[in-house]
């Protein structure tokens, strides 16, 4: 089965149909950059021109990097304020055609979406217990999981750290700015992971964001964590293929409000 997926991020829109039973994009992605400022309008425009280029239609799941609740933007750390609060889910349905267009979007938090690909298809698959999925980037994206059930919109990567912002410490874009080595940003990480890990106790963390495609350069120096610390298996492409997961949830007959990709139990159990 094919659903439409598609990944709002602070640097770029990217989309492709999905394919549900491998868990990986079912076409080559298609990629437009984020309007400066991203408006709602704005970014619902490029919504539309991700999914026009496939000449999609059918079930659509899109992420934000922000709080959602039943299709509602609640806040807007790295995106512009216009976010918060909006019925965003219906803004983007309808700007895909409304009703008649065929396109009901789902949306979920970014790293929830990413959370729930690499639960069903990567790195935490079938995992058992507390996992805990990070993504590094912008900002510093959570997702929870205890046997397999999502609590979304955890924002775990807000959470106070030495009197900071966690994000504002240890994010990649902190990484980049005050142009720390693979060393010190490590050090910083770890501090993150032993505060994530007094609070939780996970078995497992795993490590996202695009950075993980260099976790060889930072993963050997993080020390002291009880937990298995793994890099997320889908990288680039979690977002979409979580964010398709989502909305093929939202459509089952059964299905519970939009949260609720939630639900879904990881492959094999
Ligand atoms: C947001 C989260 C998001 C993360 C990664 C944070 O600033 O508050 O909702 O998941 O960035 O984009």
């Amino acid at each position: 089965m094919k659903v439409f997926g598609v990944d709002i991020g602070g640097s770029g829109i990217k989309g492709a149909p999905v394919d549900l039973e491998r868990g990986d994009l079912a076409d080559e992605r298609y990629k437009v950059l984020t309007p400066q400022p991203a408006t709602p309008d704005a970014v619902a425009d490029c919504v539309k021109a991700v999914v026009d280029h496939f000449g999609w239609t059918g079930p659509v799941g899109a992420t934000f990097p922000g709080v959602v609740t039943n299709g509602r933007t609640r806040t807007a750390a790295n995106v512009d304020k216009g976010w918060i609060g909006l019925e965003a889910a219906a803004l983007l349905t309808e700007r895909l055609g409304g009703d008649a267009g065929g396109c009901p979007v789902t949306l979920l938090n970014d790293a929830d979406a990413a959370g729930l690909a690499e639960m069903h298809f990567g790195a935490s698959k079938g995992r058992m217990g507390t996992v805990v999925v990070l993504t590094f980037g912008t900002g510093i994206g959570s997702a929870v999981f205890s046997d397999g059930v999502l609590l979304a919109n955890t924002e775990l990567g807000h959470l106070e750290l030495d009197g900071h912002d966690a994000e504002t410490r240890a994010s990649t874009r902190v990484k980049d700015e005050e142009d720390l080595n693979w060393q010190e940003w490590a050090r910083r990480v770890q501090r993150y992971l032993a505060h994530v890990e007094m609070l939780l106790s996970p078995q497992l963390f795993v490590i996202g964001g695009g950075v993980s495609r260099k976790a060889e350069k930072f993963l050997p120096l993080i020390e002291g964590i009880k937990a298995e610390v793994v890099p997320a298996q889908l990288q680039n492409n979690a977002g979409i293929v979580g964010a398709a997961m989502a909305a093929r949830a939202a459509r089952r007959p059964s299905a519970l409000p939009p949260e609720v990709p939630a639900t879904v139990p990881p492959s094999g159990s």
